[in-house]
């Protein structure tokens, strides 16, 4: 009896969060894309969103969405994680386990605050289930940053991420001098860290995808961190230059890599487009990528993922985790729970009983 009624009181809970963030999501669609955003992080800043409770809690529990190994995180619960850029303050970082994220990565922060572009810089195709960003790399710097995430007492929660960038300003020569005073600068309060070299907005990062760019960071980073510091990698590379860029990382010590940022457009706004229409692109380059190293590089996907068969599309293709970003936009704070529900459909469409079984199926020789 007593079961029943916890049962019932929890899934009433269940009930009241999924049309809070029901009614969170109307909301904010009615707002202009960045005002939305400041909003979402606003409520997630002063602890206004519910904890959400998964449905999928035994599923959770028999590990049928365990994750790989992870260099920085270890095993993950379930593989569906905050992409970068969200919170590039680590404002949130007191209360946005409350999500059900397995991760959520912070940033790109830069060693200065920069305001970024101009406004408007947020762009939403609602028809595309797509954004198109040129935000810039807009942050508070390195120094506001490290004081919000020691600040923010639970982030033992769940495990992050920071993601580092250069400030717009500095000399593209200088370049790996701001990524390692970021580092230095968070080493001991994130579970990885990830060099950003990707984003199209900041004129020239995506050539620090180079030879020398790497080594430098690579010698210049704490052995210790380094095992822990994943590249995160664009999807518009030509297939030589990327095939040239995955060896490259494969000699060196980093943890892995993340595939993939925005990919770079100029219509119908200039910027990094998200979303659907990214899947196919970033999913082409998580295949060339299983190419060259053959399963034995961590790698988070990133790109287009909308629906729980997006994770697994992501997993098939040798993914270890996969990051969201644009489909909390679209399906609002409960996404976690949405795509957890929508995997274990898919999972059990394709015969797959764990996530273990199908990592790398589409891609295996
Ligand atoms: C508004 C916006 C800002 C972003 N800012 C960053 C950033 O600062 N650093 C970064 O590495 N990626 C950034 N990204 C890219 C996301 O982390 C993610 O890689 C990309 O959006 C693809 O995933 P999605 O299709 O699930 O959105 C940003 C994306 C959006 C939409």
């Amino acid at each position: 009896m007593k079961l029943v009624i916890l049962k019932e009181r929890d899934q009433s809970t269940m009930n009241i969060t999924a049309c809070i963030h029901k009614l969170g999501l109307a909301t904010l669609w009615r707002l202009p894309p960045e005002s939305a955003h400041n909003l979402a992080v606003w409520a997630l800043k002063s602890g206004l969103v519910p904890e959400s409770k998964t449905q999928m809690q035994r599923k959770l529990a028999e590990g049928v969405f365990k994750t790989a190994e992870l260099p920085g995180v270890g095993p993950l619960a379930h593989p569906i994680c905050l992409a970068a850029g969200f919170d590039k303050n680590a404002e949130t970082a007191q209360n946005l386990h409350k999500l059900g994220f397995s991760t959520a990565e912070y940033g790109t922060v830069t060693p200065q605050p920069q305001a970024g572009n101009m406004k408007p810089r947020l762009f939403r195709l609602k028809e595309q289930r797509a954004l198109i960003n040129r935000m810039g790399f807009n942050n508070s710097g390195i120094n506001q940053f490290v004081r919000n995430v020691a600040a923010a007492k639970r982030r033992d929660k769940m495990k992050i991420g920071i993601n580092v960038g250069k400030n717009k300003v500095t000399l593209q020569e200088k370049s790996v001098d701001d990524y390692l005073f970021c580092l230095d600068k968070t080493k001991s309060l994130a579970d990885y860290f990830v060099a950003n070299i990707s984003s199209p907005n900041t004129q020239g990062l995506r050539d620090l995808g180079s030879q020398t760019f790497l080594s430098d960071l690579e010698n210049g980073i704490d052995p210790e961190q380094l095992k822990k510091t994943y590249i995160k990698i664009d999807p518009d590379r030509p297939k030589q230059n990327f095939v040239k860029l995955i060896e490259m990382i494969s000699k060196t010590n980093f943890a892995g890599i993340i595939l993939s940022n925005t990919s770079a457009t100029a219509y119908p706004e200039k910027g990094g487009l998200s979303g659907a229409p990214l899947m196919s692109t970033s999913n082409r380059s998580l295949e060339v990528a299983y190419e060259v190293h053959q399963g034995s590089m961590p790698t988070i996907a990133s790109g287009g993922v909308l629906s729980g068969r997006d994770v697994l599309e992501k997993i098939m293709r040798g993914a270890d985790a996969v990051q969201i970003y644009t489909a909390m936009v679209y399906r609002g704070a409960g996404v976690v729970d949405l795509l957890l529900e929508e995997l274990w459909l898919a999972m059990r469409n394709a015969g797959f009983q764990s996530l273990a079984e199908a990592r790398g199926a589409l891609v295996r020789s």
